[in-house]
């Protein structure tokens, strides 16, 4: 029998506190995934109340589906890219939200699956896949086995910061002349092959963690899809709405930086949100040994004006 996965939700009690959820608003939660945060956030709303929970990957919104049937009509599925939300409002007839949560990154469940090809655990040996949408083309072996090596070597030096980026990105090159790299261990032995033994045991976090981030938020344009939904989220918010990220990336935390700071001290133009957060808010000691998943996890808020 297959241990059930579970993916618990970072910094819950602070989303609720931030987003402080009105009995009868309606809210997004941009990134539905196990449906942890959509739930809390569910449970504090009246009978009108309504939350639009989003994802692009069909198996998180079957699942959840599941898993909150209880709940009925209060939430409202849609599977979709968060970058495309001034579509999926239209598309569900809303103008205005009261507030909107991104948790970015990927689920414990997509993590956890050996076959979509996320994980490196040497066990799964899975294709090399890392959609979260599966019905979109581009997958992780064709980033591995198609992109130039100088368009590699940037990826993974700007997208999962790797040190040896250069070396893996040589490797990964001559590898797949001799023959196509279609698994995750294939990929795993050719890092390893690449980075000199003491990296291995000097760092905190596994040593392919950079290169598999890397891949998978190329397949996934994590990055683009973050920078072009802020702004669309801050647009659909009613007056003193609330928007609250949650990132697990430099990258993606100095995008969300970058945009709050634009809205809220505009060059031109009046500000169009306040700042609630002056510090990124971090898990306590207790969640992070609870749920270590949740380390690197920065909390920003903000209220439109
Ligand atoms: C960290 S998980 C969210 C977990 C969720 N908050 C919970 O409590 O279970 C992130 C989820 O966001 C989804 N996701 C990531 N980027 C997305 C995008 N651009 N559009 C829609 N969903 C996205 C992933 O598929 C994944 O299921």
């Amino acid at each position: 029998m297959t241990k059930e996965i579970k993916h618990i939700p970072v910094l819950s009690k602070e989303v609720l506190e931030y987003l402080a959820p009105k009995r009868d608003g309606v809210y997004i939660d941009a990134t539905l995934g196990g449906g942890g945060h959509t739930e809390s956030i569910v449970s504090c709303l009246g009978k009108r109340g309504r939350i639009i929970a989003i994802d692009r990957d069909r198996f998180a919104i079957e699942t959840a589906k599941r898993r909150l049937g209880k709940y009925g009509d209060k939430i409202v599925y849609v599977q979709a890219n968060f970058s495309d939300l001034d579509e999926i409002l239209e598309k569900v007839k809303i103008k205005k939200v009261d507030g909107v949560l991104f948790d970015l990154g990927v689920s414990s469940y997509q993590l956890k699956s050996p076959e979509r090809g996320f994980s490196f655990n040497k066990r799964y040996n899975a294709f090399l896949d890392m959609r979260m949408d599966t019905s979109q083309e581009l997958r992780a072996f064709d980033v591995v086995n198609e992109y130039p090596e100088k368009r590699l070597r940037e990826i993974l030096y700007k997208l999962g910061e790797e040190p040896f980026a250069r070396r893996i990105a040589r490797q990964i090159v001559s590898a797949r002349k001799a023959k196509p790299i279609r698994t995750t261990r294939q990929l795993l032995e050719i890092i390893s092959r690449s980075i000199p033994a003491y990296y291995r045991f000097r760092r905190k976090s596994h040593w392919a963690t950079n290169v598999f981030r890397a891949i998978r938020m190329e397949v996934n344009q994590e990055l683009p899809s973050i920078k072009r939904a802020l702004p669309l989220a801050i647009r659909a918010l009613e007056k003193k709405g609330r928007l609250v990220v949650i990132s697990f990336h430099s990258l993606e935390d100095r995008i969300v930086k970058k945009t709050f700071r634009e809205m809220s001290f505009p060059q031109d133009n009046k500000p169009v949100v306040k700042i609630l957060t002056k510090k990124p808010i971090r898990p306590s000691p207790e969640e992070v040994s609870m749920n270590p998943r949740s380390e690197s996890a920065k909390l920003r808020a903000v209220e439109k004006l």
